[in-house]
């Protein structure tokens, strides 16, 4: 395949994937919503072994949706430890192509050998990040992260705008 058609065929899913994602989120509750979009994100690729969506509360992470074989015993992590809450403290995307040589890495799975978190920021902070572990080494390119970083925007305006309807009106104090 020519560069131009790869090129062609990856803006082809990329929009689909996007457009899904804002039909999925627009129509459906938070959580139903998000185990929709986790389900979404996981079909992108095969390399995708475990996705999962943390959402910020106080100083943690907490695991809001997931898909993927395995349960994870991390479904809450403070902010600043392992890969999650780096990402989440530094707000940037984190790409470990060997998560054997990296101490910042909290195993979840004994099969990922890679993953890649990407941050969902809100107008003021982040507010929560996508965490993919893949079983393959060095699985994920820039061409993940440009796409999982478009996702993040999607679901950044849609928790920012649910936080503001969460919070109570003046008139209800
Ligand atoms: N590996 C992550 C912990 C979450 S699990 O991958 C689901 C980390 O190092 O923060």
């Amino acid at each position: 395949m020519t560069t131009r058609t790869a090129a062609a065929r990856h803006a082809g899913t990329d929009s689909r994937v996007l457009l899904e994602l804002t039909n999925e989120l627009s129509k459906k509750s938070i959580d139903k919503g998000l185990k929709s979009v986790v389900n979404i994100l996981r079909r992108i690729s095969e390399n995708y072994t475990w996705l999962g969506i943390y959402l910020v509360k106080d100083d943690s992470l907490v695991l809001a949706a997931y898909a993927g074989e395995g349960e994870t015993e991390h479904v809450q992590i403070p902010i600043g430890q392992g890969i999650c809450g780096l990402a989440a403290k530094q707000a940037e995307t984190i790409i470990v192509p060997d998560v054997n040589k990296d101490p910042r890495y909290l195993m979840c799975f004994p099969s990922t050998r890679s993953e890649i978190v990407v941050p969902i920021r809100g107008t003021a902070s982040v507010l929560g990040e996508i965490d993919i572990d893949s079983d393959r080494p060095s699985a994920f390119t820039k061409y993940d992260q440009d796409l999982l970083e478009q996702a993040a925007t999607i679901l950044g305006e849609y928790l920012q705008t649910q936080r503001i309807s969460l919070e109570p009106s003046k008139d209800s104090l």
